[in-house]
């Protein structure tokens, strides 16, 4: 069965066609050039942006995959999270195809791309790796934090997400503050690989709670604070110092998290997802804790995975769609959700056919 799959949730036009778990194209146009001097994204500039690029970006996954449209067997779609007006491109791009071709319609979760990404293959059906259900699924990104575990195909039970604002989130805020470009994630990580964490002491988010929630906004602060406390040119002589010790912040809160949930939960199966994991230094303190552990850490097994793509949203729909999830004719229900709570539109019973 194959999916043609379309993710307009933020700063990427993505759309990519996929065949069960195995991906035949993956296309995708970054907006980072278009919000670079605004130090993040720009809603009104990224709607037109998706406006401009929806098109070819469809067209290019189509050709890349040596597909025409009426070959593909379902379209799906980003529902939620992100920003509404993005969304709602894709979203209509999605059902305008669907109708058009008498096609299903697949609606997906962004957060859930982003756990089936992890199992997503190349065109041979490799990495070939198992589910293990239940497995634990920590998912890190420009928009959320969270700790999923994952009892079956498309059951999910949140354990814990953040408060306030997310991993990638803070990093890019960081950088802002230090005057460094956008999107600040991969600067601070260049920068930290020259600079000493122990330059700053700041506060590990959450540390030792009882629940597995993520909060950045008490740190982020804290950072703030300490800046205000150094004249510029200590700053600017110190950047990679600032970076580092922010940096390592971040992840030793987002380890300290991990732990307690693998602790409690006591599973064997790791799946990690998300922009930020583009990291290597996060990527091994994450591997660090699957061997101390005993636990299975599995990353996408390419890099384009980690960040937002529309294959990862073509994964998860074929599960979807083998579970009774898609609509065909009517698909006027289908909205977008800025945040909808994960789980909607996973169940067969909530899904209406004409
Ligand atoms: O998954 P993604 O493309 O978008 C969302 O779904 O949010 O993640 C983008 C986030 C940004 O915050 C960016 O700064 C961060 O991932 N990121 C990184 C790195 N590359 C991207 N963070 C840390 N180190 C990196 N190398």
């Amino acid at each position: 069965m194959k999916i043609l799959a379309i993710e307009t949730s933020c700063d990427e036009t993505a759309a990519a066609v996929t065949e069960g778990r195995r991906i035949l194209s993956n296309a995708v146009f970054s907006q980072i050039n278009i919000h670079k001097k605004y130090g993040g994204v720009y809603p009104t500039l990224a709607k037109r942006a998706h406006v401009e690029k929806i098109e070819p970006i469809v067209e290019k996954a189509l050709k890349d995959a040596g597909l025409k449209i009426d070959q593909v067997n379902a379209i799906a779609v980003t529902f939620g999270p992100g920003l509404v007006i993005a969304l709602e491109i894709g979203l209509n791009k999605a059902k305008g195809l669907a109708l058009k071709f008498q096609k299903p319609l697949i609606p997906v979760d962004h957060i859930e791309g982003h756990i089936y990404s992890v199992f997503s293959q190349n065109r041979n059906g490799l990495p070939k790796r198992d589910f293990n259900f239940p497995f634990l699924a920590l998912i890190v990104s420009g928009g959320t934090t969270s700790l999923i575990i994952v009892e079956d195909h498309l059951k999910y039970q949140v354990l814990g997400k953040t408060l306030d604002d997310a991993a990638g989130e803070a990093l890019d805020k960081a950088a802002k503050m230090m005057g460094l470009g956008y999107p600040g994630g991969p600067i601070i990580e260049e920068l930290s690989k020259r600079g000493s964490a122990d330059f700053l002491s700041l506060p590990i988010p959450m540390k030792q709670r009882k629940d597995f929630n993520f909060s950045y906004s008490g740190l982020k602060t804290a950072f703030k604070r300490e800046l205000e406390k150094l004249p510029p040119a200590r700053i600017n002589k110190n950047l990679a110092n600032l970076a580092a010790s922010f940096q390592k912040t971040v992840f030793d809160s987002i380890i300290d998290r991990l732990e307690s949930a693998l602790e409690e939960t006591g599973v064997k199966t790791l799946a990690v997802g998300g922009g930020v994991i583009a990291n290597a230094d996060l990527r091994k303190k994450i591997r660090t804790v699957g061997r101390k552990r005993g636990v299975s850490v599995y990353f996408p097994f390419q890099k384009k995975l980690f960040n937002d793509n529309a294959a990862m949203v073509g994964v998860a729909a074929y599960f979807k769609y083998q579970n009774g999830v898609y609509l065909t004719g009517n698909f006027d229900k289908l909205d977008r959700v800025g945040r909808p709570e994960l789980g909607m539109w996973s169940k067969r019973e909530l899904v209406v056919s004409s």
